[in-house]
C-alpha cells in the first residue's frame, strides 16, 4: 500500500478528515480555515468545559468568531471532542498545545509530551502528525519521532510526520491563517511532501525547509529577532529619556531612511505567549552545545527590566508633586499584552500592577478587551474594568497608559487625568501632566 500518495489523494480531494489537537488561540483559527476550504475537523482538548462551549458555537477568545464556530458545527464539519481516541477518525493529527517555560525559565513540554503520549496508542497507517507548537530544535526528531515508532508505525513508510510552526498575529488585520506564508519541514522527503499536501490546500505558500529542526529553529529566528529589536530599542528608550530626547520623535525620524532601518517600538515591556517565552527554548537547547545565547539573555534583561523604569518615573513624577506612590491610587489604561486584544498572558500592565500594589498604592485598570480580571497561574485580582470618563479619570492619582487600544479617547483620557504616564508615545505634544515613560 503506498500510504503516501493515498494520504496525498486524500488531501486532494477532500475526503481527509482533519485532526487538531489545543483548540486555542492557534488551533480554533486553523479549524476554521479548514473548514472554510472543505474539510472535516475534529478538534480535542482537555479542558472539557471549552470543548462543552465550543460545541454550543461558543468561543471565548474575543477575536475568533463564535458564528463562525456554530456555523462549522451545524454544517457538521466541526466536532470538539476530550476523547483522544477521536485521532483514529482523523487524517491528519496537528498539535496546537502550550509551551511555557517553568519556574527556572526551562522549556515546560510536557504539553506537547503529554498530548503525543495519548495520541500515540491511537495512531495508524496513512496518518500524518504535524507539530505547531513553538519549541527548539530537536524537538520533533528526539520526542516525538521515537514515541511514533514505539507504536511499530514507520515515519516516512506508513505515518508521517512535520514541524509546521505557527505565525499567527491576533488583530492583525492585513493577515489571516490562508495568507501568512506556512514554513513547513518533514522528517524525510515523503513527510515533508506529505506536510505539502497537507498544508498547500488550506494556505497559499508553503515554504518547504529540509528538516524538521531547520523549521524549529526558523520559527524561534523569527521571536529572538524581535525580542532583541525590541530589547534594544527599550535601551535606547532609557537612554533618550536620561538625555531628556524623545524616542519616538527619533525613530520616526530614523524611518524615514529608505533602506537598513526596520522600526520596532519601546513599550512597558514585552507580553504575549511568544516573544518574552520562545528565546529561551533555545537558550537552554545550546547549553548542550556548550553554547550560551548572550543576545537572547541580554535583551530578555532589558525587557524585563521595562515595568520598573516605568514604576521608577511614576514615583518621581508623583514625588515632583509632592506624594508618595504608597498614599496614590493609580489607573491601568489597557492590561492586554497589545492592543486590541484581550489576551493577558505574560502581559507587563499585571507586573506593573503588582509591583504598584507592594508598594503599597490603590489599584484600578480599564480595559474595554478585558471586562473581569481573569483568573491567571500566578497572578491575582479581584477587579472588573472600570468605564472611562472625565469623572473617573480625575479620582486617581496617577492614570499609566499602559496598552493603547483604539477604543480609548486619548484626548478625553489626556484632558482629565491629573498625571499621565504614556508608556506608548502616543502624545507628541509636551503637557505638564504627561509623563512619557
Ligand atoms: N498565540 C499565538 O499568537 C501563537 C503564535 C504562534 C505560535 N504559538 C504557539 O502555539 C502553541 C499553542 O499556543 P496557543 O496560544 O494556541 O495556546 P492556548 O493556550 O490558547 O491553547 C492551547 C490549548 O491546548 C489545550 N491543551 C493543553 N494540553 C493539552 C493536551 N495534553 N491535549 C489536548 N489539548 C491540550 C488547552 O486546553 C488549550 O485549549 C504554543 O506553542 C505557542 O507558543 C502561539
Amino acid at each position: 500500500m503506498n500510504f503516501k500518495q493515498q494520504l496525498i489523494d486524500r488531501f486532494d480531494d477532500k475526503t481527509a478528515v482533519i485532526g487538531i489537537i489545543g483548540l486555542g488561540y492557534v488551533g480554533l483559527p486553523l479549524m476554521l480555515r479548514y473548514v472554510e476550504a472543505g474539510y472535516k475537523v475534529i478538534g480535542v482538548d482537555t479542558d472539557k468545559d471549552k470543548v462543552k462551549k465550543l460545541n454550543h458555537g461558543i468561543c471565548e477568545i474575543k477575536h475568533i468568531s463564535s458564528e463562525k464556530i456554530a456555523s462549522a458545527i451545524e454544517q457538521k464539519l466541526f466536532e470538539a471532542s476530550s476523547d483522544y481516541a477521536d485521532c483514529t477518525k482523523a487524517d491528519a493529527l496537528i498539535i496546537c498545545v502550550p509551551t511555557p517555560l517553568n519556574k527556572y525559565r526551562e522549556p515546560d513540554l510536557s504539553f506537547v509530551l503529554d498530548t503525543m503520549d495519548n495520541i500515540a496508542p491511537h495512531m495508524k497507517q496513512g496518518q500524518i502528525l504535524a507539530l505547531e507548537s513553538t519549541t527548539y530544535p530537536g524537538t520533533t526528531e528526539e520526542e516525538l519521532l521515537p514515541r511514533i515508532e514505539k507504536t511499530g508505525l514507520k515515519v516516512g513508510v506508513d505515518t508521517f510526520l512535520v514541524y509546521s510552526p505557527e505565525r499567527e498575529d491576533p488583530a492583525n488585520p492585513k493577515y489571516d491563517t490562508r495568507t501568512i506564508p506556512k514554513v513547513c519541514g518533514g522528517d524525510t522527503e515523503s513527510c515533508q511532501q506529505v506536510g505539502k499536501a497537507l498544508y498547500s490546500v488550506a494556505i497559499d505558500n508553503i515554504v518547504a525547509v529540509s528538516s524538521t529542526k531547520t523549521a524549529e529553529m526558523t520559527k524561534l529566528l523569527e521571536n529572538i529577532h524581535r525580542a532583541v529589536n525590541i530589547g534594544l530599542v527599550n535601551e535606547m528608550k532609557v537612554v533618550a529619556d536620561r538625555m531628556g530626547i524623545d524616542i519616538h520623535e527619533v525613530i520616526s525620524a530614523a524611518s524615514t531612511k529608505p533602506f537598513g532601518f526596520t522600526p520596532y517600538y519601546p513599550g512597558p515591556g514585552l507580553g504575549g505567549h511568544c516573544i518574552p517565552i520562545d528565546p529561551f527554548y533555545l537558550t537552554w537547547k545550546a547549553r548542550e552545545y556548550g553554547l550560551h545565547t548572550r543576545f537572547i539573555e541580554l535583551a530578555g534583561e532589558i525587557n524585563a527590566y521595562m515595568p520598573c523604569f516605568v514604576i521608577e518615573k511614576i514615583t518621581d513624577a508623583l514625588n515632583v508633586r509632592g506624594k508618595a506612590l504608597s498614599e496614590c491610587t493609580v489607573l491601568v489604561l489597557g492590561i492586554a499584552y497589545k492592543k486590541n486584544v484581550d489576551d493577558m498572558r505574560e502581559s507587563p500592565s499585571v507586573i506593573m500592577m503588582e509591583k504598584l500594589e507592594e508598594k503599597g498604592a490603590v489599584i484600578a485598570y480599564s480595559d474595554p478587551h478585558v471586562p473581569v480580571f481573569p483568573k491567571m497561574r500566578e497572578h491575582h485580582f479581584e477587579l472588573s474594568s472600570i468605564p472611562i470618563t472625565p469623572e473617573t479619570l480625575k479620582e486617581y492619582d496617577c492614570v499609566i497608559l499602559a496598552t493603547d487600544h483604539d477604543a480609548f479617547d486619548f484626548e478625553m483620557i489626556s484632558q482629565h487625568s491629573k498625571l499621565l504616564i504614556d508608556t506608548r508615545g502616543k502624545y507628541h505634544r509636551p503637557a505638564l501632566n504627561i509623563v512619557k515613560a
